[in-house]
């Protein structure tokens, strides 16, 4: 291979672009580095990176522009807050119908750096139950062996990885035996990536022979599963419709009959759940209606003067908090993964770990480049029928983001405890607990001995005698 400047075809397309800083240090590089270097630009497309500086790096400022008249987006309510009961049974059962006949996938986001969180790994492997410290990983396995079995079918799992976790994830797997799940149904797939610029729109270098790649947000988990293959998989196997969730949040409900059967029923192609946010400064992305639409605005681009406006009765005007739980039509997401309503671009900027001109290390004190993202609800307003459901925050949502406060593991720990402890009291068990909801010590449910309150009381009926409830109780007692 000639690896000449000039002569270099890809050498000579990046420095007419401006971007020959690229190969600066090609002469210092062996053979397998310098094929790495070439291989990774081969990835970057320079006519994309070249317009999302213009478009929002030079031009605008950070963020994009909040759209004008937005207005608040309306969701169907839960019974308990004047939802229908007879509708909410009616998508259970639909829901529960789509399972039996193995229409349904879990779709796990883990591509994500983790890096607020502080935490040497993928994210997923993160011990996150109070008593048995099980990983995020296995508590989702444990949901989508529980859902298989209520339905009499086993589900498969897609799991989207970035290339600095793949190998650590599926390594992981492997080592926990793929926590009990059929290996053959278990499938990773792997997120693009795009290259950090500097505010001139400079392609930054990581290293002298490697580039400074980063995974293209959630929203590229639409390409991704088009690209691996897996919407082909699903399509073979009878699968149309995508259970979509975060990594980060154990308390899930990984695959949810009700809003399965919400989402079918409507002949929605993408539909939502939102919790209701009561405290304006919560980091949430928030469902907004926009030219007759359903969107996201994300928190960072709404003004603090909106995020705080309330209704005459209270409470907050724009409420309806993104909890990152989706259903997605496989064939929606394969007519956007093939171009057909393009995804804008976020723009994030950050302190990126690069080399300076002599090719030595550079730790950045402060932002010195810029990140480009995707994001999945992106996808909402090209979506057919999206619905947006709401659901009860205790029972679905609370993510493990920081390393201490607001959504840690501490907070998400004692959440998980409350919910347990909600279930044991509904089911009839003496469980004192504080003003908070906390009992004295900490208790743990594997979803596989229940999934929710009404299999709870079930599964709790069975124990005969019912065990003591102590601090460090674990059910089922046998794992
Ligand atoms: C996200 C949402 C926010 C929502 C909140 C709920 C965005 C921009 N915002 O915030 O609206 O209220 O969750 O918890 O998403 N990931 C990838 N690949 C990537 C980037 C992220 O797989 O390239 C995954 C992560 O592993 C994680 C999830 O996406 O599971 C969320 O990413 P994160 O950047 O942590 O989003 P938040 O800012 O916390």
């Amino acid at each position: 291979m000639n690896l000449n400047q000039t002569d270099h075809p890809l050498i000579a397309r990046f420095t007419a672009a401006g971007q020959g800083g690229v190969f600066a240090f090609l002469d210092r590089l062996d053979a397998a580095q310098r094929a790495e270097l070439l291989a990774q630009a081969g990835e970057v497309d320079l006519a994309e990176v070249a317009r999302l500086h213009r478009t929002l790096v030079a031009g605008a400022g950070l963020g994009a522009a909040v759209p004008a008249g937005i207005e608040p987006a309306p969701a169907v309510p839960l019974p308990a807050n004047g939802g229908d009961p007879a509708a909410w049974a009616r998508a259970e059962a639909a829901g529960l119908e789509a399972l039996r006949a193995g229409r349904i996938a879990a779709f796990t986001v883990a591509g994500g750096q983790g890096t607020r969180l502080g935490f040497d790994g993928p994210k997923g492997t993160f011990p996150v139950t109070p008593v048995r410290r099980q990983p995020l990983f296995q508590v989702f396995a444990e949901k989508i062996i529980a859902a298989g079995r209520r339905a009499g079918r086993p589900l498969p799992w897609f799991i989207m990885t970035s290339h600095q976790n793949h190998a650590a994830t599926e390594a992981f797997f492997a080592e926990h035996r793929w926590f009990g799940l059929d290996r053959g149904r278990v499938h990773f797939l792997r997120q693009g990536r795009m290259p950090a610029v500097d505010f001139d729109g400079r392609i930054l270098l990581e290293s002298p022979g490697a580039i400074a790649l980063s995974p293209d947000g959630h929203g590229g988990s639409l390409r991704a599963l088009d690209r691996s293959g897996a919407l082909d998989l699903m399509k073979a196997e009878g699968i149309d419709t995508i259970s979509y969730f975060q990594v980060d949040n154990p308390l899930v409900r990984a695959i949810d009959p009700a809003f399965l059967g919400w989402h079918l029923l409507a002949g929605s192609e993408m539909s939502s759940k939102m919790v209701p946010k009561t405290d304006p400064a919560e980091k949430v992305g928030l469902f907004c209606r926009h030219g007759g639409r359903l969107a996201v605005v994300e928190y960072s681009d709404l003004p603090a003067a909106t995020q705080a406006g309330r209704e005459p009765d209270g409470r907050l005007r724009f409420r309806a908090a993104n909890i990152a739980v989706h259903v997605l039509d496989r064939e929606f997401v394969r007519r956007l993964a093939g171009g057909e309503g393009t995804l804008p671009f976020h723009r994030a900027d950050k302190k990126i770990p690069t080399i300076d001109a002599a090719g030595r290390p550079v730790t950045p004190a402060k932002p010195n480049g810029v990140k480009f993202e995707l994001f999945v609800f992106d996808a909402l307003p090209f979506a057919r029928n999206p619905l947006l459901l709401e659901t009860s925050r205790g029972g679905d949502f609370s993510p493990v983001k920081n390393a201490t406060g607001a959504d840690s593991p501490q907070t998400s720990r004692d959440d998980q405890v409350r919910q347990w402890t909600r279930w044991l009291r509904a089911a009839g068990a003496d469980v004192p607990v504080d003003a908070t909801g906390l009992p004295a010590g900490a208790i743990e449910v594997s979803p596989l001995f229940a999934d929710d309150e009404r299999s709870f009381a079930a599964a709790w009926r069975k124990l005969s005698p019912p065990p003591a409830i102590r601090d460090g109780l674990v059910l089922p007692a046998s794992s």
